[in-house]
Parts: C-alpha cells; structure tokens; sequence
C-alpha cells in the first residue's frame, strides 16, 4: 500500500492536511500526477499561424509550444540543453528561431539545434548537433481547440482521458461553428496555497458563494445576484446538478438554459443572442444539451488543474510552485461566434469579478490561503478536513452521463476530485490507475435527447 493513499479516507469525504503542506507529498504530486496526467498547454486560438509560441508550465517544467510550419503543435521543456538557461523568455510571441541568452545557441521552431557559436573555432567542428535539440513532451494532442500536452508516453490517448466528459464539454467547445476562444492577456496572479483547495473549491464548493461573496455580491450592485444572495438567504438547493465520476472530472451546471447570463446587467442583447442561436445548437448538440446546459452556469474541471466556466466566462489553469504556492492564470472566454459588443461585455465582467483585482478572486484567496496556512501547524496537519455533505445522495440521472447530484451546494464533486488524487498517488504508473466513467454515455446516450 502506497504511503499517500491513506490521506484521504471515507470516498474522498475526508483528507488528512498534511496533504496540502507536505513537502513529500507535493513532490510525489509533481510525479504521479503532474508527471503523468495530461495538462493543459495552449488554446489553439492563441497560436493561430507558423512560428506563434505561447509559454506555459507543466507541474513546476517550463514548456515552450510552438504552432510548425505544417499547422501542428510542438511543445519542448523550454530550458537550453548547452548549460540549462531558460531558453524563451517571452510569454507569447512569433518567433523564426529561439536563441539563447547565454551562449548564443539557437534552436529552430521545431526545436533543432541550428546554431553554435564558434562552432568551428571552439568546438573544432566537432558537436553533433542532432543530439542537442530541444526535449520535447513527450504526447501533444487537443480536443476541439484545446491543446494538451503528456509526459507520460504510457498515458490513454487524451480522447480516453477526458471519457465521456467531453459530452459535456461539446457545450462549450462545440456549441456553434467555430467552437470558444480566449480573450485578451493571461492575469496572472500568485496565491498562498495549495493547488488542490482552489480546483476543489471551483469545481464542486457552492455552498460557499452565498457567504463567502456575499460582501461582493452586495458591492457589484449592477450586478442581479438574485439567485445567491447575500448570507444565503436564497440559494437555490435545487436549481441545478453536480455531476462527477468522469476519470476525476467533474462539471457543476444550473441546468435553466439562461442562468449563465442571467446576472449581467442589460443583459437583452445576450440573451437575444442566445436565443436566435439557440436552434442551430439544439441541431448540432440535441435537446437536452441545447436547452438545458447551453447558456446555464458550467463549472468545467479537467483533472488535475484546468477549469472554465461558460457564464462568467473564464478560463484557467492553476500552476503549483511548491506545497503552499500557485501561479493562477486566467483568461476570459467566448464563443468565437459572439459579436464583439458580447465579448466586450463578458471581458469588462470577468475583470469585474475574477479577475486579479476581482472582488470574487479576493475573496476565494484569502480564505484558501488561511486554509493551506492552517495545515502547516505539527498539530493541524494531522487533522482533517470534511468534504461529506450530502454523502451517498447521489446516483444515476436518465441522459445524463456520470455520478449526479442535485443541486450545486454540495460537496459531491469534490469527493470525486479527492478519490482521483488518491488513486494517482497510489498508482505506479497508468496501468495501476483505474478507468471509469460512471453511467456511461452509452447506457444514457439512447435517452439524451428525449424531452
Ligand atoms: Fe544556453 Fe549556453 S546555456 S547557450
Ligand atoms: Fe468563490
């Protein structure tokens, strides 16, 4: 037995705190699940044409992509293989070479060693340049515009990894011709804690929003906040689902086809703007999808540390700098078939709301950060902490895939989001990691347009 696997108890309802401070476990962390899972990298969008390169991280490995000549996506370990200096230092740009700033070594867009300074004079003409190209990751693959890339080259293809959580993700990614895209600038910001309590707290935490935000929700005042009020005088227990058990992915929705605009103020154009498309996604995507998911509030998550959330708007992925330290990178999204009138208007929102200065943003990392500071103490660490509410409520939903609960203030997803991390941290490798799709789409696909 793996000594990690015993920090999360009860089917993901309890984690022990060392988990979120322990040097040991963030390191067997950066391995088993960092190390082995697939990550996101890039949005296509953001590197439309040949030589466009975007800088991102995978686990704490700094990685170069680069659009090729061909239309495909590389991606190498972006650090010199002469003395190991950061090789790139822009975060995005075009490039027809990297060249680096400490020998002068250039690398071509396909990561090929093309360049030696005094090759001739110091290295007598005698280096074998083919054997100090770029490191490239190992597995890069995409879904519907999202590109991903492995280190694992014993990894399920990625179409396997996402499952049947793509069915899910077809609302966002593949609603309307021309699918999303990223807006403007990454934010970045650094928090105090650990990776794990903002994923958990995205991804299934919405017995929060009613008291956490409620200061927030009260200062956006043009914002109609109508169905989370301030102290939780009106979240709805009922209004919307929970759906985890998706090989550690998991999607929180309101399921009301209109909610994920709904607090916008004059928000008319928006929602005649969906409902004029609204057809044409019932058409590509069925009833269910197009009605009751396309235009609510999704909380994507993509195990281990991506999520997006189609109503507010934005899309992030949370870099680990160490047991108590993130990078948080954020975007705001739309659907590329939104005029611009639209995409102003959710960008000013999400800036409003989550972004670096967002009053919402503010509020999440301070609590989370309280919490990972908590469990550092030689008493608190060997606490734990509850995920259990409304444990062993859940079951199967006719036309829907995955474990579902009803409602979003539950603690459902993030019991799935801990039982993941547990059997990563368990598993030598992939072939000791389980695969699962609970109620899978093809037991519900039958139903899934019916009503
Ligand atoms: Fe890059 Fe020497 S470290 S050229
Ligand atoms: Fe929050």
């Amino acid at each position: 037995m793996n000594a990690y696997a015993g920090l999360v108890t009860g089917a993901g309802a309890a984690q022990r705190r060392q988990i979120y401070a322990d040097p040991a476990v963030y390191e067997q962390e950066l391995e088993r699940i960092f190390g082995r899972c697939w990550l996101f990298l890039v949005h296509e969008s953001q590197i439309p044409n040949p030589g466009d390169f975007q800088r991102t991280y995978m686990g704490e490995d700094d990685v170069l992509v680069v659009r090729q000549p061909d239309g495909s996506i590389k991606a190498f370990l972006n650090t010199c293989t002469h003395r190991g200096n950061r090789l790139c230092r822009a975060d995005r740009g075009n490039a027809k070479a990297f060249a680096c700033n400490y020998h002068g070594w250039a690398f071509g867009t396909d990561g090929a060693l093309v360049g030696v300074p005094l090759e001739k004079d110091a290295y007598f003409n005698e280096i074998d340049k083919a054997r100090f190209g770029l490191v490239p990751v190992e597995r890069v693959e995409s879904y519907k515009g999202l590109v991903f890339g492995c280190f694992d080259r014993n990894a399920p293809s990625l179409s396997d990894y996402l499952g049947d959580m793509k069915w899910y993700l077809d609302v966002w990614l593949d609603a309307l011709p021309g699918g999303s895209v990223l807006l403007g600038e990454a934010q970045k910001v650094e928090i105090l804690t650990n990776w794990k309590l903002p994923v958990e707290n995205v991804c299934g935490d919405g017995y929060h929003l009613g008291w956490a935000h409620a200061g927030a929700m009260k200062a956006v005042q043009s914002m109609d906040f109508s169905g989370f009020t301030v102290g939780n005088a009106s979240v709805d227990l009922e209004g919307g689902l929970s759906i985890a058990g998706l090989n550690g992915h998991s999607l929180l929705a309101t399921v009301d086809g209109v909610s994920g605009y709904s607090f916008y103020p004059d928000n008319g154009e928006i929602m005649q703007w969906l409902e004029a498309n609204r057809p044409t996604v019932i058409e590509r995507l069925g009833r269910t999808r197009g009605e009751r998911f396309w235009g609510s509030q999704l909380n994507f998550t993509i195990f281990p540390n991506l999520q997006f959330l189609p109503g507010l708007n934005w899309f992030r992925v949370y870099h680990p700098k160490g047991p108590g330290r993130i990078e948080q990178w954020t975007w705001a999204m739309a659907e590329s078939a939104m005029p611009d009138s639209i995409k102003q208007r959710i960008l000013d929102n999400q800036l409003l709301t989550f972004g670096p200065a967002g009053l919402f943003d503010n509020d999440d990392g301070d609590n989370l950060a309280a919490c990972t500071e908590q469990s550092r103490g030689w008493r608190t660490r060997q606490m734990d902490v509850h995920t259990n509410m409304a444990q062993g409520r859940s079951g199967a939903r006719a036309g829907l895939p995955g474990e579902i609960a009803v409602g979003v203030v539950s603690e459902h997803n993030q019991r799935f989001f801990y039982r993941r991390w547990q059997e990563h941290m368990a598993a030598a490798d992939w072939s000791a990691v389980p695969q699962y799709n609970l109620n899978p789409l093809s037991a519900a696909e039958g139903r899934a347009h019916v009503g």
